[in-house]
């Protein structure tokens, strides 16, 4: 992996862990802690890992036990690697769940520090909220869930806090991260999961300092511009969508894969995305080692 350039925050996305508290396998065929096992192995060797991101579908069953599966595996990645951690409740989440074990999300703050949250009962009915600062980036993450439902939507006091905080700009911008990401979807079935307020939303985040929004939902990665803003999708962590599959039928195979996305100090973005290859399935093609790479450098003038 390419070496982190100077001012800029690199952030490890991931999404759609669909995480399990009794290790139930994910339409019954995925061991989804595994395929998470397999994608924090696959990103040990990145250098600069300021921010691990989950976008959402943390846990398939709403369970505490599910989401302290993440807060140990994606929390200790974290904290080895000295990076905040921030996710975001799905349509599978459950709020009562995720609060109880990772409070608003925000779990772990610049460097790998656990942060502080003050103990408050909250119902189901109020969206998680929250934001933190991580390398002079303000992190919002919006809540696009909907207690019993598939589809989003961003309730209308997620929508009233998030334009009262955006109307203050921050020191380097904001990185809005949540579920249901406001692009087209690949599928008949995800089309009628879509985020059903997101031309409202953009309404919020459109002139903005928003540089970036980061989600999942569709289990395939994609990239496009919303709202005059870049919008990444995650691939999967659990599996991938079959999208050159008919539009009305809805498969997936099993595969895991990741961002890795650098935010430039001058707010530009590039993200290399990255599958996690199965050593049974995907065999080397070749390997150079570092002299001979060296040599074809030379070679090459
Ligand atoms: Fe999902």
């Amino acid at each position: 992996m390419q070496p982190l350039a100077p001012g800029s925050l690199r952030i490890l996305h991931l999404s759609d862990t669909h995480l399990t508290g009794d290790g139930a396998l994910h339409q019954g065929s995925t061991d989804t802690a595994t395929a998470l096992d397999a994608v924090l192995a696959s990103a040990e060797r990145i250098p600069d890992v300021g921010l691990v991101v989950v976008s959402g579908d943390v846990s398939e069953d709403g369970s505490p036990q599910s989401y302290a599966v993440l807060r140990e595996r994606v929390g200790g990645w974290a904290e080895r690697h000295g990076a905040a951690l921030v996710t975001v409740p799905g349509n599978h989440d459950q709020r009562a769940g995720f609060r109880q074990v990772l409070a608003n999300g925000h779990v772990l703050g610049a460097g790998g520090q656990p942060l502080m949250h003050t103990l408050e009962y909250l119902p189901p009915t109020v969206p998680v909220a929250g934001q933190s600062v991580v390398e002079g980036r303000r992190i919002v993450t919006v809540d696009t869930s909907v207690p019993g439902a598939g589809y989003g939507l961003v309730a209308d006091e997620a929508l009233d806090r998030l334009r009262t905080m955006l109307s203050e700009p921050s020191d380097r911008g904001t990185v809005v991260v949540l579920h249901h990401t406001p692009l087209p979807a690949p599928t008949a079935l995800h089309a009628a999961l879509q985020l059903r307020n997101a031309d409202t939303l953009a309404e919020v985040v459109r002139g903005t300092d928003v540089r970036l929004v980061l989600g999942g939902h569709y289990h395939h990665h994609a990239a496009g511009t919303w709202a005059g803003v870049p919008v990444l999708v995650a691939p999967g962590v659990a599996n991938d969508t079959d999208v050159v599959g008919a539009y009305d039928e809805e498969s997936a195979h099993i595969d895991a894969g990741y961002l890795v996305v650098d935010l430039a100090a001058d707010g530009s973005v590039w993200s290399t995305p990255v599958r996690v290859p199965r050593p049974d399935a995907d065999p080397l093609a070749f390997h150079h080692d570092a002299d001979t790479v060296t040599r074809i450098i030379d070679a090459a003038g």
